[in-house]
């Protein structure tokens, strides 16, 4: 049931919270040491991996993107995202040290589930994170750590999404633990962080009237750009793809760093761009260097609808719209700055008269190739 919202993805959008902490229960024994009951691969092997490579498609795919980032950081193991569909078409050099981290909501996927097959046909360990119990890419595989996001009945993926964002962490934070690449008290902080993020994205729901406000206002836009760097380059390419889905509108995510290298010869006046905006507390100069890539579009007429961390005064006077966001790690940041995103594909569908739960051409789960 749809629990008095408009539609199920409204209702899964703001299931994330619990889809989040039911994710996270029961990862932790007494001692706060990372346990994961259900993953039968031997920790020997485990420990002399030395590539990941997450295979998946669409919105699980940016899942694997986003693990990409916090793995390499935490564990330092090289970490290759696939779709699906390609990789089973490569030859792949993969062998008995890759994990290869299948990541699927229904579990049925078939160009997944080809993959699944193609991989251990040549000796690597395959971990499934599934929501589905019982589907077939987790019989399929050597292990599963289930996503508990719940059942999910709108078409277009949402709180799975956060789920398995969320599975991506504890699997590389016990990597780590298992692997000594990060100190006991660092998982347990980070770990920590993880569980406070359901009640930080409570509060981008709770501030989510703007974002339908400003989708209310471009019933009638033909294009929009999203734009991010780091873990807010997937984030974009998310962003993107939920407004096709749902709105039908051409949309198109990029790495905020490819703009000279092509994608600014679009901008011009009035073209809409989201942004996502790092943390201006994070490493490395990225917050700077996006701030100026806001400043570059303005300056050819985009219209910046812009995503940052509450307080970062940097972003207003080059923002039309901010929508502001919680504190909270770097790496974590995914699970929060892809929120406003969804609901404004969805409020901008449901603006335009079309089904949400249901868009036109797309299956839930794509079981032919
Ligand atoms: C997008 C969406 C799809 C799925 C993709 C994989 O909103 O739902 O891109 O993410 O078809 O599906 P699963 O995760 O079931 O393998």
């Amino acid at each position: 049931e749809k629990g008095g919202f408009a539609s199920f993805m409204d209702k899964e959008i703001h299931d994330q919270p619990q889809a989040v902490t039911d994710t996270l229960l029961g990862r932790t024994d007494i001692a706060g040491h990372l346990v994961l009951d259900d993953l039968r691969i031997d920790e020997s092997v485990l420990r002399s991996v030395d590539k990941i490579v997450v295979i998946a498609c669409g919105t699980a795919a940016y899942a694997g993107h986003v693990a990409k980032y916090a793995i390499e950081h935490w564990c330092r193991i090289p970490v290759e995202v696939e779709l699906a569909h390609e990789f089973r078409y490569r030859d792949p050099v993969v062998n008995e040290r890759t994990l290869v981290v299948a990541i699927s909501q229904s579990g049925e996927t078939m160009d997944t589930l080809m993959a699944v097959r193609h991989a251990r046909e040549q000796g690597a360990k395959v971990l499934a994170i599934c929501n589905t119990h019982g589907s077939t890419i987790p019989r399929e595989s050597d292990a599963v750590l289930y996503t508990h996001a719940g059942p999910e009945i709108a078409v277009a993926s949402t709180k799975a999404f956060l789920a398995q964002i969320t599975a991506t962490y504890v699997l590389g934070l016990y990597l780590a633990q298992l692997r000594g690449n990060l100190f006991p008290d660092e998982i347990t902080e980070i770990f920590d962080q993880l569980r406070a993020m359901p009640d930080k994205i409570q509060i981008v729901l709770d501030r989510s009237d703007e974002v339908r406000k400003t989708a209310q206002d471009m019933v009638d836009t033909t294009s929009v750009l999203f734009l991010g760097r780091h873990v807010g380059f997937p984030v974009a390419l998310e962003g993107a793809l939920k407004l096709k889905e749902l709105a039908y509108i051409h949309a198109e995510g990029f790495a905020a760093g490819e703009l000279k290298h092509g994608p600014i010869a679009l901008i011009e006046e009035g073209q809409a761009a989201f942004v996502i905006v790092p943390s201006p507390r994070g490493r490395h100069s990225l917050h700077s260097k996006v701030i100026s890539n806001i400043q570059e579009i303005r300056a050819r007429g985009a219209r910046t609808l812009v995503i940052a961390e509450d307080g970062d005064d940097a972003v207003a006077p080059f923002a039309d719209v901010v929508f502001s966001v919680p504190r909270c790690p770097t790496l974590l940041a995914p699970l929060l700055t892809v929120v406003p995103l969804q609901i404004f594909a969805c409020e901008l569908a449901t603006v335009r008269g079309l089904d949400v739960d249901q868009p036109r051409n797309l299956a839930k789960s794509v079981t032919v190739e």
